[in-house]
């Protein structure tokens, strides 16, 4: 007989996918006391907890309100598909391709240019957490003179949301970050309200909802989740695809022979080394899940971490492989995705078009500008997180262009 594995100790920390096993195998429904929240680990039992509308979102409140306002993730129903279909047609089809395209390559070119004559980089803070921030912010149409300061904001909002220690610090970081980003933010609200632009603050700020448009604050809540939502996953995302590929030199060798197979490469990165590992559900009513009972109104963390390492549902699920095939890249960016990275149901990751194109331009960047990157010598990069999960740091050298 096992022990029950706690998600907040050490040995956790350091490698989730071992006690992921015990849960799936022995634990398959898990009282956590410390959170006090009813972990469900399989994939079925996962997916079932996204799709399925007796879950809710409506515990999020707490966590998020401090740091963002009020914002679609909290959101059910109506109020809840009129906003999110707000931004929605940005990130996908021709606006994505059109408008914003060369936006995420001039922006994925300028960073690489910062280091690519040097001969050393840390691929996560000179590239990967800099890169969706900057992106989103050109998308609102935010001052480009700017992004130092919003890759400040960004890392307090993600420090705040990841604080799993209460460290007091932290919480007060995340908290004047937000008094500093609606002091930033209400004006230029204001200002595009008067003087809309081909932007997607402006589509937010001149939007109307059953003839009443969007107060500043929520439009302000909306652009912080869009900063920490669209940031902090593609950031952990594309460092983990090089990782990923830098640690299977053969699959990498592929990859860089067919520049079509970085989709695979991030599909199986999502199974494998998710930027989320947990996601938190309200069931409305009680329920039956992971063969036993939660009670109404009870939190379920549904660990997609847990769920991409099955093995009821993946052949050989701890080995990383582009190209197995049980995950159908054709259908892995929709709603029926071979993955629950995104989640699914009506919070299906919105942005989940915009961070492929995203990861499709780094990482092809990347592997053009860096033709020989390899981990530097004596280094191993470790995953940290709880929540969400990433590379601390990256550090690659390479051969510097001249
Ligand atoms: C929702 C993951 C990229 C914006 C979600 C959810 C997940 C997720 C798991 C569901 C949250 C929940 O149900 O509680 C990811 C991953 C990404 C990524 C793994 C990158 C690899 C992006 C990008 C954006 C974005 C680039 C846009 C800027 C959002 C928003 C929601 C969301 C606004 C809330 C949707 C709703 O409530 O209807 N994402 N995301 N995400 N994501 Fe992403």
């Amino acid at each position: 007989n096992r022990e029950a594995p706690d998600i907040l100790s050490p040995e956790f920390m350091a490698d989730p996918y071992a006690a992921y096993r015990v849960m799936r195998d022995d634990f398959p429904l898990l009282h956590h006391e410390p959170t006090q929240s009813y972990l469900v680990s399989r994939y079925e039992d996962v997916e079932r907890a996204f799709k399925d509308p007796a879950f809710t979102t409506d515990n999020y409140d707490w966590q998020l309100e401090p740091v963002h306002g009020r914002t679609i993730l909290q959101m059910s129903g109506r109020e809840h598909s009129v906003r999110r279909a707000l931004v929605a047609p940005a990130f996908r089809g021709v606006p994505l391709q059109e408008t914003f395209q060369p936006v995420i390559d001039r922006n994925a070119r300028e960073l690489i240019d910062g280091f690519r004559d040097v001969g050393r980089a840390d691929l996560v803070a000179d590239f990967a957490t800099r890169f969706p921030v900057n992106v989103i912010v050109d998308m609102l149409g935010l001052d480009r003179g700017d992004y130092d300061r919003f890759h400040r904001w960004y890392t307090a909002i993600i420090g705040f949301l990841g604080n799993l220690s209460q460290d007091p610090e932290v919480a007060a970081a995340g908290l004047r970050t937000q008094q500093e980003f609606a002091a930033y933010m209400l004006p230029i609200i204001q200002e595009r309200r008067a003087n809309p632009g081909d932007d997607l603050l402006s589509t937010l700020c001149t939007a109307e909802i059953d003839g009443t448009a969007m107060s500043d604050e929520d439009i302000k809540a909306f652009c912080s989740l869009l900063l920490a939502a669209g940031g902090e996953t593609t950031d952990k995302a594309i460092s983990s695809v090089m990782h990923n590929l830098l640690r299977h030199p053969e699959q990498l060798a592929a990859v860089r022979a067919d520049r079509s197979l970085i989709e695979r490469a991030f599909a199986e990165t999502l199974r494998y080394t998710p930027p989320v590992h947990m996601i938190m559900r309200q069931p409305a009513e009680d329920v039956e899940i992971g063969g036993g009972k939660v009670p109404a109104g009870a939190t379920v963390t549904c660990l997609i971490g847990a769920a991409g390492r099955d093995e009821r549902r993946y052949a050989n699920p701890d080995t990383f492989d582009i190209f197995r095939d049980d995950l159908k890249t054709t259908t892995a960016f929709s709603a029926a995705a071979d993955h629950l990275a995104f989640a699914l149901g009506r919070h299906f990751c919105v942005g989940a078009l915009l961070a492929k194109a995203e990861v499709e331009a780094g990482i092809g960047q990347l592997l053009d500008a860096l033709p020989d990157a390899a981990i530097e010598a004596g280094h191993t990069p470790r995953e940290q997180g709880v929540f969400t999960r990433g590379l601390d740091a990256l550090p690659v050298t390479f051969t510097p262009v001249a």
